[in-house]
């Protein structure tokens, strides 16, 4: 085993100079998944030397050279990154605790400040989609046989409800049709009738396009005891957000949509008031990965910078189009299908309850020039005319 590791090390220690060099020429590597696939084929030709020695030979599909295509994603996420975050993969690889590498991090945390305008000193980014945002919010401020209540309009919602159930939370929804949203009134009266700990909402219900007004919701929650969880994955950045001057606990959002990063980062932020629950638990959190203060001991959150007001009161999502499917359209997947195979363009359909209903279009980051939406605009259009009376064989 000793061997084989010794071996495994030769192997990404050979490899590392090719790999290098595949950087310096130009190749773009967006994700970490592509850095890895990458590796792989570059130190290829050393694990062929060594072969004898493995039980599993070196997949053949790895030997072949990384191609893949460049598809402009005006799906509700990932968007496409600017070439300066691109390029910004391309930079030296850092110990976890270098001190230049806590200074990128202390930087990016002032960046995620300003962007959930909060003066919140624990304000980080977890490694992990935003799922693992959602779960980490969720564990942190809700303790085993706690009460949630959950605001279900959409498949997010029901995430939030799910993540919950099985962290052995009490879970109780106020429910609504995707494509509407939560009343003041209607949240009143479910705190009323449900006397929560957190109440949890989606500022951004992607899946029908739906943004959620937020305005006094968290003083209405603080005045029923009860603390606030906004997931705000395809809005922050693409729609005005104040979490301090909201009022809200616990926020979170996704790297690879509005923010215009590849996937696989969180930002996250817990008020004072959220920090004082999660200190006064009962008992641990019940993920060490997730755990809030082990990861803002990493983070150094311990200083506060500036703040800044505003309000919003819209209900339409800006950065997540749905587009209802007219009656009758024959066969709504061969319009995304068109675009892809025409223009190297992604468009989505529905998802959870708006499945086969709408499509979606997702304007985020880089992605929502003017110029952009117009290329978008005008090829839907030339998708529209030319699938509505052709069988989907013929696309
Ligand atoms: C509103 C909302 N919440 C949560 C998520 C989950 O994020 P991720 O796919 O990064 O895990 C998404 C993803 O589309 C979303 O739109």
């Amino acid at each position: 085993m000793a061997h084989t590791r010794t071996l495994f090390c030769k192997l990404c220690l050979q490899a590392s100079p090719q790999a290098r060099r595949m950087g310096r020429r130009g190749v773009p590597i967006p994700t970490r998944v592509h850095c890895l696939n990458a590796n792989f084929k570059a130190f290829s030709l050393s694990a062929k030397m060594a072969e004898w020695q493995t039980k599993v030979p070196v997949p053949k599909q790895l030997l072949e050279p990384l191609d893949l295509p460049s598809v402009h994603l005006f799906g509700p996420g990932p968007a496409n990154p600017s070439l300066r975050t691109y390029n910004a993969h391309a930079m030296p690889l850092l110990g976890h605790l270098h001190p230049e590498f806590c200074k990128v991090m202390d930087e990016t945390k002032a960046g995620l400040k300003y962007v959930f305008q909060t003066n919140n000193a624990y304000t980080l980014a977890i490694t992990g989609s935003g799922h693992a945002a959602m779960e980490a919010a969720i564990i942190n401020l809700v303790e085993r046989g706690e009460r949630i209540l959950v605001c279900v309009n959409g498949l997010w919602g029901n995430r939030a409800r799910d993540i919950a159930e099985r962290q052995g939370c009490d879970v109780q929804a106020i429910e609504k049709p995707p494509g509407e949203y939560h009343t003041y009134a209607e949240i009143e009266q479910g705190l009323k009738d449900h006397k929560p700990s957190v109440l949890f909402l989606v500022h951004s219900e992607s899946s029908s396009g739906i943004c959620q007004p937020l305005d006094g919701i968290g003083a209405l929650c603080h005045r029923h005891n009860c603390l606030i969880i906004v997931d705000t994955v395809a809005s922050l950045g693409g729609t005005p957000f104040f979490t301090d001057d909201w009022d809200l606990d616990c926020v979170y959002t996704g790297s690879q949509k509005c923010l215009g990063a590849p996937p696989g980062i969180s930002p996250i932020t817990f008020s004072p008031r959220a920090m004082a629950k999660v200190n006064s638990r009962e008992l641990k959190v019940p993920s060490f990965y997730l755990d809030i203060k082990e990861l803002g001991n990493y983070w150094g959150c311990d200083e506060g910078p500036r703040r800044f007001c505003h309000t919003s009161n819209a209900m339409r999502l800006p950065t997540v189009t749905s587009i209802r499917i007219p009656e009758g359209f024959p066969d709504w997947k061969a319009v995304p299908t068109y675009l892809m195979k025409k223009h190297k363009i992604e468009l989505v359909g529905g998802l959870g309850p708006t499945l086969g209903k709408v499509w979606r279009v997702g304007f985020m980051g880089h992605n929502s020039s003017l110029e952009n939406v117009d290329k978008f605009l005008r090829l839907f259009k030339e998708a529209l005319e030319a699938v509505k009376n052709r069988p989907k064989s013929q696309i």
